[in-house]
């Protein structure tokens, strides 16, 4: 069960060994009930998750055709997320296991979307992930089930972040990462300048909250906010404003690929992305392209499996079940749960302590 943030979501997932079947996989999102917000409201969220968790799981074990007695664990996402989302899917795990005796498996999320890709694509351990999303950007080392090593993250705002703000103070709407792609297509991405923050610094670090501040700079410079809006002025930002992320994003992945090869002593074999600003092309491209030139695979799971869904809430838990650790016995709502411990927490201008 997944219920972090503003996509209610069951599934159904069976493991072989190392092998997955995805036997279902039921999103329901909440698009709706935050789109007049401009953002994800947590208390409407929160009361939405109750609303739906029982519907998606009952609907996710008929599509699978099984039934509540044919399972072997119940996994939770418990962390990171937005409290009363996680509290929700928590208490009603809590609930089905207590009523039901099967046993309880707290999943951290971004353990969930780092491991996507051995369920999707069946990679061995060890490999680099990238994870970009709407709250998180991280690469980490992917050693086994139970042990990440976080080479970088965001210092201030995710890149789905960066795209959502943008898009509203263009007006475009929600979600941003479609609405500005979809712009960008006609666009000049070098009519507008952009900076690309950090790009020249070692380490895999990142930086967007500038790029957003930059965009809306040249929003004010051409009157779009007071109505003036030409399309292709539109186009051009969003195109050159895609450009900046993409460029940030491939950079910060050669550093991260040598800083793999410090670290494990080779060039990682795999590379794999996950996260909703996976799905655009601009930023797929330019990260294969880097890895193509390095003989390095580049894997991007299918856009259902790469934004937020149980069935990698799942598979974490087949995961956990098979490694050597399978998690916490006491089973508690994580708001902050980095999947790194180890390595000191990122604490930009942007962010109130470390998150992830
Ligand atoms: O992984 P996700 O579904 O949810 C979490 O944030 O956890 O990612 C959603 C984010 C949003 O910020 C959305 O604007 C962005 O992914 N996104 C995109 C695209 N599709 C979704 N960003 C850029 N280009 C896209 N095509
Ligand atoms: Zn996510």
């Amino acid at each position: 069960m997944e219920s972090s943030c503003d996509d209610t979501a069951a599934a159904v997932v069976e493991g072989i060994g190392c092998e997955s079947k995805i036997l279902s996989s039921v999103v329901v999102g909440q698009q709706d009930l935050h789109s007049a917000y401009g953002g994800v409201v947590p208390e409407i969220a929160a009361r939405a998750h109750v609303e739906k968790l029982d519907i998606c799981c009952k609907r996710a074990l008929e599509q699978a055709n099984s039934t509540l007695d044919c399972l072997d664990a119940i996994a939770v996402t418990a962390g990171p997320g937005l409290i009363g989302g996680l509290l929700a899917g928590v208490m009603f795990a809590k609930g089905l296991a207590a009523g039901t005796g099967i046993p309880l498996l707290a999943i951290n999320h971004l353990a969930g979307h780092a491991l996507t890709a051995r369920m999707t694509h069946g990679l061995d351990f060890p490999y680099l992930s990238l994870l970009v999303s709407g709250g998180h950007c991280q690469f980490l080392i992917v050693a086994s089930a139970t042990e990440f090593i976080r080479l970088g993250s965001t210092i201030d705002d995710a890149p789905g972040e960066a795209f959502d703000k943008s898009a509203r103070l263009l007006d475009l709407g929600q979600p941003g990462g479609p609405a500005i792609e979809a712009a960008a297509r006609k666009g000049d991405p070098l009519r507008f300048e952009f900076p690309r923050p950090l790009i020249n610094r070692n380490g895999c670090n990142m930086s967007f909250s500038g790029l957003k501040t930059s965009l809306a700079r040249k929003v004010d410079r051409l009157g779009i906010g007071s109505g003036f809006a030409f399309e292709q002025d539109i186009a051009d930002i969003c195109a050159g404003f895609q450009r900046a992320v993409a460029d940030i994003l491939a950079a910060k992945s050669s550093c991260a690929i040598a800083e793999f090869r410090d670290r494990i002593g080779n060039y990682p074999s795999s590379f794999a992305v996950s996260g909703g600003v996976a799905a655009n092309f601009e930023v797929r491209n330019s990260l294969e392209s880097r890895c193509d030139a390095m003989g390095i695979e580049f894997i991007a799971p299918p856009l259902e499996f790469c934004t937020d869904n149980a069935a990698m809430v799942a598979w974490a838990g087949i995961e956990a079940m098979l490694s050597d650790s399978p998690g916490d016995a006491v089973v508690t709502a994580r708001p902050r749960w980095p999947l790194d411990e180890k390595s000191p927490p990122i604490s930009g201008f942007g962010k109130k302590g470390p998150k992830a």
